[in-house]
């Protein structure tokens, strides 16, 4: 996976640190970004050492044990813990991930996290993703048909038609990908980014879909689409080893095979 550099921010202060508790066997130090947008204060990182010899594996283990044992104001958002509903995305020790996927023994040092970057934040670790929802809405993400289902089946695809989705179907919609790409970050209220542009594929490839053509339509604008420059971020940090850049690749591909 790529190193994946934070911007400098020289508003974050140094926050408090909390020890080891008595007798760890194997200390182990996060460093939290905190912010409260009630508090007034500037953003602040937080230090927390935990025993990992009393910790689950994952870096969302040591982050919920800090809340339940240490301090409950830390704020995340997380649900399966089985890297299938993409809420606990965060970026951890440099690089957009899933903190309940993350091996904190992979890590070498003091585990460094922050939330997604270049987005809102809207409390800690929660990342404001009501833009990127709305990106993705945009897209019309549900099967657009004319013709009438058959009365006693389903819409039916070959195999070879199915397999087209694979590699698509599997996003988690993290937006580890979306807030990992450049282009996002300057022109991310234009460029739909890599996450809802490899959903955009996701349903211009399916053969049920009878709104091709409509769908392309939408993506033909020199910035919802065209702002991709094949950087490869998203790829390189996709936690479900997806390619977006290859999907957006594709709908390319679709433009001029069109035209
Ligand atoms: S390949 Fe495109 S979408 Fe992916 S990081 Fe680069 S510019 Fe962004
Ligand atoms: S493509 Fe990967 S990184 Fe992007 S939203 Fe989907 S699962 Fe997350
Ligand atoms: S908690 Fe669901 S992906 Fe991590």
């Amino acid at each position: 996976m790529a190193e994946l550099r934070l911007p400098a921010n020289s508003r974050i202060r140094k926050g408090t640190d909390h020890p080891a508790p008595e007798g760890a066997k194997r200390p182990r130090t996060f460093r939290i970004y905190r912010w409260d947008p009630d508090s007034g204060e500037t953003p602040r990182v937080d230090g927390y050492t935990v025993d990992l010899d009393d910790c689950g594996p994952m870096v969302l283990d040591a982050v919920i044990k800090i809340k339940n044992e240490v301090d409950p104001t830390l704020t995340f958002r997380r649900s399966c813990r089985e890297g299938v509903c993409g809420s606990c995305a965060m970026n951890i020790d440099g690089i957009n991930t899933l903190a309940c996927t993350r091996f904190t023994d992979d890590i070498k040092g003091d585990v460094k996290i922050y939330p997604l970057p270049h987005m809102k934040v809207v409390k800690d670790l929660v990342p404001d993703l009501t833009d990127a929802y709305a990106q993705y809405a945009s897209i019309e993400p549900w099967l657009k048909t004319e013709t009438p289902a058959p009365p006693d089946a389903e819409r039916l695809q070959s195999p070879e038609e199915r397999e087209q989705l694979d590699g698509l179907w599997e996003c988690i919609l993290c937006f580890c990908c979306t807030t990992s790409c450049p282009s996002y970050w300057w022109n991310g209220d234009r460029y739909l980014g890599p996450a809802a542009l490899l959903q955009a594929y996701r349903w211009i490839a399916d053969s049920r879909d009878e709104h091709t053509g409509e769908r392309l339509d939408a993506l033909e604008d020199p910035f919802r689409l065209y702002r991709c420059h094949t950087i490869m971020n998203c790829t390189k940090t996709c936690p479900k080893d997806l390619n977006p850049a290859k999907a957006i690749g594709a709908i390319k591909q679709r433009m001029v095979a069109r035209r």
